[in-house]
């Protein structure tokens, strides 16, 4: 599995390119904003409070990429350079058939689609192009607006599985033969 060259996916109304180092200011936004993050729990390691630590995330996803270990897509209008969000495939299993998705979006996006529509991108991607068997989530229990996006996108919630690091979250599963069945 080599995740480089970069993919670009497009799609409809989305281009879903590779971060710069020029998108560290909606970074920071995209990961310290409360109503994004609303439902998102990061340990103190993780979390992006200034610039510096937004540029340090992209350049710790460049390298994550350059060693194929996770791959996270800048979410642009086809039309437009500027962020209005991420999506990204990590987590992936040592046997590189299961990873998890992860995504936001900036709040004045939201509910026109645009994730349902980067998911099936990524979604497609990652069956088709990687060959994944599965591809999980996790998402707060109370994170209606993800759980939504995911169930309507065939995501199946999995009851008996917890996550040990976070007791609220739920875990949803797909399997490859399943997306756009
Ligand atoms: C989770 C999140 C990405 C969902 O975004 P979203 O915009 O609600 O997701 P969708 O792309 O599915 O769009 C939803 C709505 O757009 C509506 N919509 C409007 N125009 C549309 C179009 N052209 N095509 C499709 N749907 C459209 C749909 O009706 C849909 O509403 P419904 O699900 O009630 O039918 C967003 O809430 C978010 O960024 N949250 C913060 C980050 C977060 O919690 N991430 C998850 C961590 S696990």
């Amino acid at each position: 599995m080599n995740f480089t060259p970069f993919t670009e996916l497009t799609s409809a109304r989305l281009s879903l390119r590779k971060l710069k180092e020029s998108d560290a200011d909606t970074i920071l936004f995209l990961r310290s904003n409360e109503i994004v993050n609303r439902y998102i729990k990061r340990p103190e390691h993780r979390q992006t409070k200034t610039i510096s630590d937004a540029l340090n995330f992209i350049r710790t996803q460049h390298n994550n990429l350059e060693h194929s270990i996770s791959i996270v897509w800048g979410i642009t209008l086809k039309d437009k350079s500027e962020l209005i969000g991420t999506i990204c495939l990590w987590n992936f299993s040592v046997d590189k058939k299961v990873a998890e998705v992860g995504y936001d979006l900036n709040p004045k996006f939201h509910n026109k689609g645009i994730m349902t529509e980067a998911l099936n991108l990524v979604l497609d991607f990652g069956f088709n192009q990687l060959k994944l068997q599965k591809i999980e989530a996790f998402t707060d229990t109370k994170n209606e607006n993800s759980k939504r996006l995911l169930t309507k996108n065939g995501f199946i919630l999995n009851p008996s599985r917890k996550d040990v690091d976070n007791e609220s979250n739920l875990i949803y599963e797909i399997f490859d033969g399943i997306v756009n069945s």
